[in-house]
């Protein structure tokens, strides 16, 4: 047997078991009643980059459960003074967290601190590499509406290449047997990226990836990213922006998702955003869900 998951610093490193039981006490974990659970525990939130929902959830999600939370960013700590990941997390650790829940512009920076102190890592984010809190919210929001995963066409639009949502998901989703679809230009779905995993393929052409889709997951497109690149702004929108006609080629009941920040007018309409369509509301909810289910099964209150 497994030993119990000491952190979550990505989705390979979970069993199918440990992923449906986060799943499992998400499900049964209720935001708007707070408990007792994780009385007396210290969460520090090491975010060396900005975020809304995640850092957010994470925090209503430990102090719903009755923990207390302090926010490290680089501006107005010792980060700011060129103290090194290692160090800062030791600090924090030895001033009595006992998690950290850390975000970083470098892939594999929560690895590389989970090796170093002897608290439990959250991994909420790590350069191109992983998210796996989100692919956990993602699943638990696709399941609301499908009740399954195996057989599901799920097809991520966008700038995959750069997107830890992406793989996370990609990684957590084929692991269940859904079919992954990435789809954008070729900048940002290089043929490598199927490779990801079984189970995954690159498409180039929107209009085709969609049909017969059961999940449309599309992606933020910074439009600084595609400065140098063989396709414009004004191309990626034409070809690859998520209209309520494009909508129109998956399947009737489709759900569409995005993990946020929306950028709307570039990787999809406002329309499809706010349309019947959108989950995007009910991730962000199930994001708290999630992160409470994560957080009690690290510090030990539930197993
Ligand atoms: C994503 C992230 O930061 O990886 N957002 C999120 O956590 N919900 C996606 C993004 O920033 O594009």
């Amino acid at each position: 047997m497994k030993p119990p998951l000491r952190s979550l610093l990505g989705i390979e490193q979970l069993t199918t078991a440990q992923i449906e039981s986060i799943l499992a006490l998400a499900r049964r974990m209720d935001p708007s009643r707070p408990s007792q659970l994780l009385r007396g525990k210290r969460v520090a939130l090491l975010f060396y980059e900005s975020s809304t929902r995640t850092r957010t959830s994470f925090e209503f999600a430990a102090k719903t459960l009755g923990a207390t939370t302090t926010l490290v960013t680089p501006v107005s700590s010792s980060i700011e003074k060129g103290e090194s990941l290692i160090d800062t997390g030791w600090t924090v650790a030895n001033l009595g967290a006992d998690a950290i829940v850390m975000r970083h512009a470098n892939s594999g920076a929560a690895y590389l601190l989970a090796r170093y102190v002897r608290v439990p890592i959250v991994n909420a984010g790590d350069g191109m590499h992983q998210h796996p809190s989100q692919a956990l919210l993602d699943a638990l929001t696709i399941t609301n509406h499908k009740k399954r995963l195996n057989g599901l066409r799920v097809v991520i639009v966008g700038d995959v290449y750069h997107s830890r949502v992406a793989r996370s998901n990609a990684e957590l989703l084929s692991r269940f047997g859904a079919d992954i679809v990435f789809c954008g230009p070729p900048d940002f779905v290089p043929e490598i990226s199927a490779s990801l995993a079984p189970g995954v393929t690159a498409c180039h052409d929107l209009n085709i990836a969609l049909q017969g889709a059961d999940v449309v997951m599309a992606l933020r497109v910074q439009k600084e990213r595609l400065a140098g690149k063989d396709i414009s702004v004004e191309d990626y929108i034409a070809n690859y922006q998520v209209t309520p006609q494009r909508m129109k080629l998956a399947k009737p009941d489709a759900v569409l998702m995005h993990p946020g920040p929306v950028i709307r007018g570039m990787e999809l309409t406002s329309e499809v955003a706010d349309g019947p369509q959108s989950c995007i509301h009910e991730q962000v909810r199930n994001g708290v869900k999630t992160r409470m289910a994560i957080l009690a099964m690290l510090l030990g209150a539930a197993r």
